[in-house]
């Protein structure tokens, strides 16, 4: 995927289902924001960047917590994400900043952040080490890198549950290709630190992360139905033809079913750098 194809996709589809889903996504993916947010307390930043900051929730969260004297900006390629960001920040009195622009390729202003951040949004670049060089050009000397990224797809079963389920009755749907832009781009480790080496940054560390995340049982299938390159390839089916495919993968995910709950493992890295 070329990053104008992720342009696409993210002021598409995927942008829709992450502003229709949110709070669901937001509440599965909160024990990240969390570790963010710890991460940005202990080094109390002046300035901030929230890189594929998405809907806004770690950027907001950040802001609240760092207080109204850190400036927090995220960036972001996707207009309806980014809007939905904005009016959260109105709604809390935020002072957090959102930009609309390709973290890839903007002009930031030289060393204008003390500390980068990201949950999730620095997998999708097609060129990573232009990307990681970009954004180093941003921070300050001395500044620090903090990003959560995906372990690989056999490592996350809960992550490729729905399209396995699902690919008998979609023969067309498009198959993952490791390295490729996307959710597990960063799944190699040595891949990860050779981009983050030669885009310059030091000190780099790579660490397994294993997360409890849960989301209630009751909003499981509108998860399933809304995020995923499963959720894209059955858009658009016939009505008794979705209902059964739906029906199908929903059942896939009785494992990861506990009582009320649904609970998985995110296998992930928490990779940290910083700018010498
Ligand atoms: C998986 S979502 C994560 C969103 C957010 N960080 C969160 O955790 O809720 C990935 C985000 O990265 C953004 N993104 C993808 N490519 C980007 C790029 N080149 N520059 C800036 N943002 C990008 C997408 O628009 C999307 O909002």
């Amino acid at each position: 995927m070329t990053s104008s194809e992720q342009e696409q996709l993210w002021n598409g589809s995927s942008g829709q289902a992450w502003v229709e889903s949110q709070e669901l996504l937001d509440h599965v993916l909160a024990p990240f924001e969390t570790l963010l947010v710890e991460a940005a307390a202990a080094r109390s930043p002046r300035r901030l960047l929230d890189v594929g900051c998405g809907t806004g929730s770690t950027t907001l969260a950040i802001a609240r917590r760092l207080g109204a004297s850190a400036r927090c900006t995220g960036i972001d390629i996707s207009q309806p994400m980014l809007a939905l960001a904005t009016a959260r920040a109105e709604r809390e009195g935020s002072s957090a900043e959102f930009v609309r622009a390709d973290a890839q390729t903007h002009a930031f202003e030289p060393a204008s952040f003390d500390m980068i951040v990201s949950r999730f949004g620095t997998m999708f670049f097609d060129d990573s080490v232009r990307a990681f060089e970009n954004l180093r050009r941003a921070a300050a000397k001395g500044a620090g890198l903090a990003v959560i990224v995906w372990r690989s797809a056999a490592e996350n079963p809960f992550m490729t549950t729905a399209e396995r389920a699902a690919a008998p009755f979609l023969p067309d749907m498009p198959a993952r290709r490791p390295d490729e832009p996307g959710q597990f781009a960063f799944a190699d480790r040595s891949r990860v630190y050779a981009i983050l080496e030669k885009s310059g940054w030091s000190d780099i560390d790579i660490r397994p992360l294993d997360v409890e995340c849960t989301l209630p049982r009751a909003e499981l299938t509108t998860y399933l139905s809304k995020v995923g390159p499963a959720s894209r390839a059955i858009q658009g089916l016939d009505e008794r033809f979705h209902a059964r495919v739906i029906e199908t993968v929903r059942a896939a995910f009785d494992p990861f079913v506990h009582g009320t709950e649904v609970r998985f493992v995110a296998a992930c890295w928490t990779v940290s750098a910083r700018n010498d």
